[in-house]
């Protein structure tokens, strides 16, 4: 485990004023996305979720999103030139000159070999990446209790995370909606992807001295803790 907090804490610091990236690594149903927005919130960054962004592509029927649909339908990944356009252009933006927090990317090691040309070519002050370690078998029952809200992507699960209303987003009053690949068959399929295709990017990571895992298995307020004894050393809370 990189320890961030140490010597390499003080040479993050001594770069601090250069944007960071934070990556949120690990399978689906993971958390990434319920600390993402957490994360963005602490240190005022943008959260970066490549499925947003295909979502979002998809319900606006752009060529992208006719592209992307059927590989979502199936849990299958989204060819990495595809996500890697997209993803340039999002961080070309000018809220991600300070830095970025990625939910979903990198998912392969081709992603994350062109990730790194972007951060060297943006000199980018470092990339943290916190994986997100978790038991297989929660997987199942946090994806398919899972319900987001349409307005804002508040996170709930119908088991562990109830909203309050039936349904009814606790914050902003709109409708939850299930995910079209929450189904327990796509759901195979996506952590059968996750082991194959991302999986390797723990080594990949590990060997540059990147990596911080988290126990992703503790309660929602404990595992954002973690995450904030980790970035804390890195990065100024807003
Ligand atoms: P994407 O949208 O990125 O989905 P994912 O990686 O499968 O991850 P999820 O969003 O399902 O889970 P999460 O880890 O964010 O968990 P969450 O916080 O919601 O990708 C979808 C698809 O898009 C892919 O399959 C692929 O086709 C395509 N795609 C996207 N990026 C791509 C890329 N880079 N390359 C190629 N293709 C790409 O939490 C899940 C549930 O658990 C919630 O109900 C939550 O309340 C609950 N929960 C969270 N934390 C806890 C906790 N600590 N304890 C108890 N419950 C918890």
């Amino acid at each position: 485990m990189a320890d961030v907090t140490g010597d390499r804490g003080q040479l993050l610091n001594d770069i601090q004023g250069l944007g960071h990236a934070v990556i949120l690594l690990g399978p689906p149903g993971a958390g990434k996305g319920t600390q993402a927005q957490r994360i963005a919130q602490r240190y005022n960054l943008p959260h970066l979720s490549t499925g947003d962004m295909f979502r979002d592509n998809i319900n606006r029927e752009t060529d992208l999103g006719r592209k992307a649909k059927p590989l979502m339908e199936r849990g299958q990944l989204v060819p990495d030139e595809i996500v890697l356009g997209m993803v340039a252009d999002r961080i070309n933006q000018a809220d991600c000159a300070k830095g970025f927090v990625f939910d979903g990317f990198p998912r392969t090691l081709q992603q994350a070999d062109d990730l790194e040309q972007i951060a060297k070519r943006n000199q980018l002050g470092c990339t943290i990446v916190l994986h997100m370690v978790v038991n297989p078998e929660l997987l199942m029952r946090r994806l398919t209790g899972r319900r987001i809200c349409t307005a804002a992507g508040h996170i709930y699960n119908i088991y562990q995370r109830p909203p309050r209303r039936d349904s009814v987003c606790d914050l902003d009053g709109s409708p939850l909606i299930h995910r079209a690949d929450d189904s327990e068959d796509v759901i195979g399929g996506r952590l059968a992807a996750y082991d194959k295709q991302t999986q390797p990017l723990v080594k990949y990571y590990t060997l540059r001295g990147l990596l911080s895992p988290v126990d992703a298995m503790a309660d929602v307020d404990v595992v954002t803790e973690s995450i904030s004894r980790i970035l804390d050393g890195v990065m100024a809370p807003k």
